[in-house]
């Protein structure tokens, strides 16, 4: 049968990603990074760069939003090897979660084992500000739909995966260890993650923060998910862009979401930059 084609199953689809990808890659990474809104530029300081663009690889969904831009970065990080993703699709561009999710079914078949997931962000806890950086240390999906949903193939994990522990604690302490160590602020808080593209009503803002949720954003979960499914260690990292709806009286605009990302580049790279090494030389 033709590649590429519906009829082969999700598993075999992620495994002629993986094996494309593979052909062009010149290390062994470990360690995937989705680099959320206004945060790709993390992945243009790799050593030894390979970029591929997603519209080479089969089975990859392609960013229709400016400031996502769509490729594959491989390379190092102080010799670490990485494998990131410079821009991801959304639900709201009108992907099904299962599409969404593809990439990361690809990592895991690629031998990937450790996904660090960012975003931008609206924050909801006060104690959130504009530019700061939040730990995710579990998320509440409110998306009305679940990546998992469908037939289930156990070649990747079980039906009814357990989801207690989402985002690694181990992981969680590092990144506050190494936010200690250059001084920067990052806090543990609960994503609420929502379809958008519309950006929340203050109604429903305080819906969410009754919920439990500390930040907002419309990506990250159901990437976390199909993660768990196949049992790869997980963290995630927020970029609070603005404040949530209602949580202060300016209007949410993009534009600000993506200057704010910007504007806590140096952050932002070091503080990665710090984890990637600590990761990497865990017993
Ligand atoms: N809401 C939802 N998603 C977001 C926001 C927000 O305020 N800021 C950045 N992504």
């Amino acid at each position: 049968m033709a590649e590429g084609v519906a009829s082969t199953s999700l598993y075999e689809r992620a495994e002629h990603a993986a094996r494309t990808i593979r052909a062009r890659l010149t290390t062994e990474p470990r360690i995937a990074i989705v680099l959320g809104s206004g945060l790709g530029g993390f992945a243009d300081d790799f050593e030894e760069p390979v970029r591929i663009p997603y519209n080479e690889i089969p089975g990859f969904p392609r960013s229709t939003v400016e400031g996502h831009t769509g490729r594959l970065v491989a390379g190092k990080v102080d010799s670490v090897p990485v494998l990131a993703m410079q821009g991801r699709v959304h639900f709201y561009e009108g992907y099904s979660l299962e599409e969404v999710t593809f990439p990361i079914r690809t990592f895991k078949l690629l031998g990937l084992k450790t996904l660090i997931l960012t975003n931008a962000a609206g924050g909801i806890n006060v104690q959130l500000t504009q530019g700061a950086l939040m730990v995710i240390s579990d998320h509440v999906n409110l998306m009305g739909d679940n990546p998992l949903r469908g037939p289930n193939d156990d070649r990747f994990g079980p039906r009814f995966p357990d989801m207690s522990t989402v985002y690694s604690p181990a992981l969680q302490e590092l990144v506050v260890e190494e936010a200690k160590a250059i001084g920067a602020e990052v806090r543990r808080g609960i994503y609420g993650g929502l379809s958008g593209p519309s950006y929340e009503t203050p109604a429903e803002i305080h819906l969410l923060r009754n919920l439990g949720a500390d930040a907002v954003g419309m990506s990250t979960v159901p990437e976390a998910i199909v993660a768990r499914h196949m049992d790869l260690e997980v963290l995630g990292i927020s970029c609070i862009t603005n404040m949530a709806a209602g949580i202060s009286d300016e209007p949410i605009d993009h534009a600000e979401v993506m200057a704010t990302g910007d504007r806590v580049r140096g952050t932002f790279t070091e503080l990665l930059r710090g984890v990637v090494a600590r990761i990497n030389s865990r017993v």
